[in-house]
């Protein structure tokens, strides 16, 4: 049995991440009543400032990030109430002495880093001398968890002497996303899909996550780090684990986190040999998106890089169930739309009845798209309605599942007021296990060094497109189109 926190420690409580999502989850869950009754936010971080600062900062991120019909008096004075503030700095001893004062002294803890990762084993070693560190507590962290296996090893170790695996607790906020959990509703609360959902029936996989923005001012840090250890590590990997997984045996934390670590660890390694035909990599130009102009990647930055704003990988699972099924993955920056999407293809009906006239049959496709709107449709072919003489005439038609409208009356979470409540209440299910984290860190550190060996650098495309048009040379060369 779990027992719900009484409290949660949030380092960088005045960071970003605090301000779009965090706070306003946590306002999320406390207006629907599913925060314990007592419970307290105990925001901290450097910037000198006291309990009345820090609710007013929560507030104006609540105006500004909330509906403003959610935002009842009630409700917000309750929420701002729960909040107090701490003033500390993770070399400062004092600090965390403060910190270990300001937390209730009854019942479990949840401490929740959204610091830089630099900062993770000396806030762990800090709040273990503190006392802040016992049985009952559990320690969630946002990424990004080092930038290769060497790294992630190093920050997992350290949190390791202090927390035990089954009290830490990696975000990864797809994992959060009402889609991705639909998936495995998807999959596994209807008969209808796994008896061809494998290599006898899919002919291909596709897995598109695109983004409109460019930098955003995260300079620093994503010229450090590139989509591919941005996007693909974590997010479009797990997105292929739950869609490759087999069936686990129960929807626990275990039982689902044990099926996707197999999938992740039987990933076909893109290494030098494969990787200038397996991988493209592409870099934002000027350009245009949504009909303004913008600037180039090297523009906003100040200075030419090498770092990667668009990837695009052919990957295989090497499993029987995947036998030379192609995953197709691509992610950017500046893409013509906020578009992510799941496309499972399956194979063509295996003889065509409908020689004459014009029917040219499709496959069926399973588009289950995440943004910019939730829904899942499925391609099929139908007869257009009419007399037509030369034969019957087909239509691909969508067999649709919108979720906006089956679930009209039903407000759209962020991903963080599932992963919140997850962690309050103690359930790792949607968190990423360190045996997956390394696993995904192993498949990627050998694309890096596969572009490394073949001197591979970012080609350039457009603002406002589809990423250079390697990327399309990648699957028209299987025969195969992207889903647009
Ligand atoms: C983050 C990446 O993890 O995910 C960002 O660091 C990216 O670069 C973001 O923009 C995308 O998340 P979402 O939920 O908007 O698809």
């Amino acid at each position: 049995t779990r027992t719900s926190s009484a409290a949660l420690l949030l380092y960088g409580a005045t960071g970003d991440l605090a301000q779009r999502m965090l706070l306003p989850s946590l306002f999320g869950l406390d207006a629907d009543g599913l925060l314990p009754a007592d419970f307290r936010i105990i925001g901290t971080a450097r910037s000198d400032m006291d309990d009345a600062g820090f609710r007013e900062h929560a507030a104006d991120a609540l105006k500004r990030f909330i509906d403003s019909d959610r935002l009842t008096k009630d409700a917000v004075a309750r929420f701002l109430a729960r909040l107090s503030y701490v003033t500390a700095d993770v070399s400062d001893p004092a600090g965390f002495t403060r910190l270990a004062e300001a937390v209730p002294d009854k019942g479990e803890l949840s401490i929740f880093l959204s610091t830089a990762p630099s900062l993770f084993a000396a806030t762990i070693a800090g709040m273990d001398a503190a006392g802040l560190a016992g049985p009952d507590v559990r320690l969630a962290l946002e990424k990004p968890l080092g930038h290769d296996l060497a790294s992630s090893r190093q920050i997992n170790d350290a949190v390791k002497s202090v927390f035990p695996e089954e009290r830490t607790f990696r975000i990864d906020h797809y994992l959060g996303k009402e889609t991705v959990q639909n998936l495995l509703a998807l999959r596994f609360g209807n008969a209808l899909f796994e008896p061809m959902w494998n290599a006898q029936g899919i002919e291909h996989v596709q897995i598109t996550v695109a983004e409109t923005v460019g930098l955003e001012g995260r300079i620093a840090y994503f010229d450090g780090s590139g989509s591919l250890r941005d996007m693909v590590q974590n997010h479009m990997l797990q997105l292929l684990a739950l869609v490759a997984m087999e069936p686990p045996s129960q929807f626990d934390a275990a039982a689902v986190r044990d099926e996707k670590v197999k999938v992740l660890r039987s990933l076909r390694k893109i290494g030098p040999a494969d990787a200038a035909r397996h991988s493209v990599i592409g870099q934002y130009g000027p350009g245009a998106v949504g009909g303004a102009p913008v600037r180039g990647y090297a523009d906003e930055l100040g200075h030419a890089s090498d770092t990667e704003t668009f990837v695009a990988l052919k990957a295989h699972v090497d499993n029987w169930r995947w036998k030379d099924v192609p995953f197709y993955l691509r992610t950017g920056k500046r893409l013509p739309a906020r578009q992510s999407e799941i496309v499972i293809q399956f194979k063509p009906v295996p003889h065509s009845i409908f020689a004459t006239g014009g029917a040219v049959l499709r496959p069926n496709k399973l588009v289950i798209r995440l943004q910019p709107e939730e829904n899942i449709r499925l391609l099929m072919m139908a007869k257009q309605p009419g007399l037509d003489r030369e034969g019957i005439r087909l239509r691909e038609i969508p067999l649709d599942l919108s979720m906006a409208n089956a679930f009209a009356d039903v407000r759209r979470r962020i991903a963080y007021e599932r992963l919140l409540l997850d962690l309050i209440e103690g359930d790792p299910t949607l968190f990423v296990r360190r045996d997956e984290v390394e696993a995904q860190w192993e498949w990627i550190d050998a694309i890096r060094q596969g572009w490394e060996a073949n001197c591979m650098t970012p080609k350039p495309y457009a603002a406002g497109t589809w990423g250079p048009s390697a990327a399309i040379a990648l699957t028209e060369r299987d025969g195969v189109s992207w889903h647009d």
